[in-house]
């Protein structure tokens, strides 16, 4: 069998990860239904206390920003939508995983989480939360490499260090694949929408991203300004390359970049120390 297709075949029997919560599939079957409100779904995963008060920490953390504090589920759901909540919820253990083994890692997802917030809502796009979140889990195949593959995770990290090649070089050496094309069959697996999925897997190819080439040069940018300012750790040596067509796509000005810049600093510091733990 060729390794592509047994990486695939392991990532659907993923047995370290904690597989989704029932509840993503009640919930799902749930939006399918016309008179489902935001108060009935909150209502049913409310029913989990841990999960309501990880994702009512997270929705209240400063990489969405909103002013006022988010008190429900259901409340989340009108302002964040349900593909944001939805998403937290499905990757919400494996953020405990990479809180716990990564968090130079974790620190780098917030930060490019907090940072394309910050830009889609400057460049008006719409939801520009989901873009937020789409950015919190764009290195999510990093996670499952390194978790579900330890002994290619060893093996790629040694290439970083002794070679000096980029963490996707590796990867594409080593397994064949690069985790943002990892981070997209999770994705699909989990049903999330292309306006996710998509960016993910393109984020260090965001010219690659089609109609969603806007959101995933946010995420590019992100990615290179964060490991820049030495915000967590992104899992290279050295910062890689901006894409010259994502910054074509986004660009901003001295004057709009500072304010951007000051925006971000003040996002990042109010974000030390956030964990989902208690
Ligand atoms: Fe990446
Ligand atoms: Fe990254």
């Amino acid at each position: 069998m060729d390794k592509i297709q047994e990486i695939k075949d392991r990532l659907k029997n993923l047995k370290s990860l904690p597989t989704l919560p029932p509840i993503v599939s009640r919930l799902n079957e749930m939006v399918e239904d016309e008179d489902v409100t935001a108060v009935s779904l909150g209502k049913v995963i409310e029913k989990d206390q841990v999960l309501t008060s990880k994702l009512l920490r997270m929705v209240n953390s400063s990489f969405f920003g909103f002013p006022q504090r988010i008190s429900t589920v259901s409340n989340a759901i009108v302002l964040l939508g349900f593909n944001v909540i939805k998403t937290l919820i499905v990757t919400s253990s494996i953020f405990d995983v990479m809180q716990s083994s990564d968090i130079g890692l974790w620190e780098h997802s917030l930060g490019c989480a907090a940072f394309s917030g910050i830009m889609a809502a400057r460049r008006n796009i719409k939801n520009p939360e989901e873009v937020s979140t789409a950015s919190l889990i764009h290195d999510i195949g990093k996670v499952v490499i390194r978790s579900e593959f330890p002994e290619y995770y060893a093996k790629i990290v040694e290439d970083v260090e002794r070679r000096g090649v980029f963490m996707r070089e590796a990867e594409e050496e080593v397994l064949g694949v690069q985790h943002g094309e990892i981070g997209g069959w999770l994705a699909d697996e989990w049903n999330l929408p292309e306006r996710l999925s998509i960016p993910i897997r393109f984020h260090h190819y965001p010219e690659k991203a089609g109609e969603f080439v806007e959101i995933a040069s946010i995420i590019h940018i992100s990615d290179i300004v964060i490991r820049a300012w030495g915000y967590g750790f992104g899992g290279d040596k050295w910062v890689p390359p901006l894409s010259h067509a994502a910054w074509e796509q986004i660009k901003f000005g001295k004057a709009e970049g500072r304010e951007i810049m000051e925006e971000l600093d003040l996002r990042l510091s109010e974000l030390k120390n956030f964990t989902m733990e208690f």
